[in-house]
C-alpha cells in the first residue's frame, strides 16, 4: 500500500513573534514549509503529499510549490488533530499515513527510512520518531506561582520526546482520532489518539536535528541543521 505524507500546517505560531506562521518565514530562500516538503517527496517510498492549510491563509497559493502534481490541499481546523484529520480523510482506508510537523524541515532520509522500517516490519500498529529525554525532568506544582515550585522529579529513565514523522494505517488513525475526538481526550500528536484506542506504537530513536521551530531562536538553529543535511 501507497505512503503518504501528511503535513498539518494550519498553525499560526504566536510564539514566533513574526509577521507571519513559522511555516512561511525563510531559510536560504526557501520558506520552511517548501524545506519540510522536499524532505518528505525526495523520499522514494512517499509518492504523495496531503497538506492542511488554513481558511484565511494568504501565503499558501504564492508558492510555487502550490501547484505541484504530487500535492493534495485541504483547509485545516481549529486544532492540530483536526487538520490531521481533515487531511486524512482524504487517504485511501489501506494506505499508510506518515504524519509530518510543517515546522519540522530538518528531516533526514536516514530518519524516514528507519520509522517505514518499524512500522512495516514490527507487530506494532505503527510508530514515530523520538529522543531519549537528556535533562533532569521536573513536575511543577498545578498552581500558576511566580515562581514556579517544584512539585517532585519525574523519573526520566524511559522518558522520551516525541517528535514527527508519525506512521500509521490511515483508517486505523482516522478512527482513533474520532475516538478521542469523541471521548474528549487531549491528543497532542498522532500517537497518543492511537494509544487512546489501545493500538501499540514503536518509539525510534531519532537524529535531535529534526527540531520543532518554535521559538525565534530556532530559525538559526534550523538553518544550521539544514546546511549540515544537505553536505
Ligand atoms: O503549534 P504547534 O507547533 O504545536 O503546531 C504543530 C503543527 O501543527 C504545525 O505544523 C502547525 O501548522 C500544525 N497545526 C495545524 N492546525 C492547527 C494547529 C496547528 O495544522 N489548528
Amino acid at each position: 500500500p501507497p505512503i503518504i505524507a501528511v503535513v498539518p500546517a494550519a498553525g499560526v505560531g504566536s510564539r514566533m513573534q513574526a509577521d507571519r506562521p513559522k511555516q512561511y518565514l525563510t531559510i536560504h530562500g526557501k520558506t520552511v514549509l517548501e524545506h519540510t516538503f522536499n524532505a518528505l517527496c525526495d523520499h522514494p517510498l512517499i509518492t504523495r503529499v496531503v497538506v492542511a492549510v488554513s481558511h484565511d491563509d494568504p501565503y499558501f497559493d504564492a508558492l510555487s510549490v502550490a501547484r505541484a502534481p504530487w500535492l493534495t490541499r485541504v483547509t485545516g481546523g481549529h486544532t492540530r488533530s483536526e487538520s490531521v484529520l481533515a487531511a486524512t480523510a482524504t487517504l485511501p482506508d489501506a494506505s499508510w499515513a506518515l504524519v509530518h510537523d510543517a515546522a519540522r524541515p530538518c528531516l533526514s532520509h536516514k530518519d524516514i527510512d528507519a520509522l517505514i522500517q518499524t512500522a512495516l516490519t514490527s507487530s506494532v500498529a505503527g510508530a514515530i520518531l523520538a529522543t531519549p529525554v537528556r535533562d533532569t525532568m521536573k513536575r511543577a506544582q498545578p498552581d500558576l506561582t511566580e515562581p514556579a515550585l517544584i512539585a517532585h522529579t519525574e523519573n526520566r529513565e524511559h522518558l522520551w520526546h516525541a517528535l514527527t514523522p508519525q506512521m500509521f494505517r490511515a483508517d486505523q488513525l482516522r478512527a482513533a482520532l474520532e475516538h478521542a475526538q469523541q471521548a474528549g481526550i487531549p491528543v497532542t500528536d498522532e500517537a497518543s489518539a492511537m494509544e487512546a484506542s489501545g493500538h501499540a506504537v514503536a518509539l525510534v530513536d531519532a537524529n535531535p536535528a529534526n527540531i520543532k521551530i518554535t521559538r525565534p531562536a530556532d530559525m538559526p538553529l534550523a538553518q544550521f541543521y539544514l546546511s549540515a543535511l544537505h553536505d
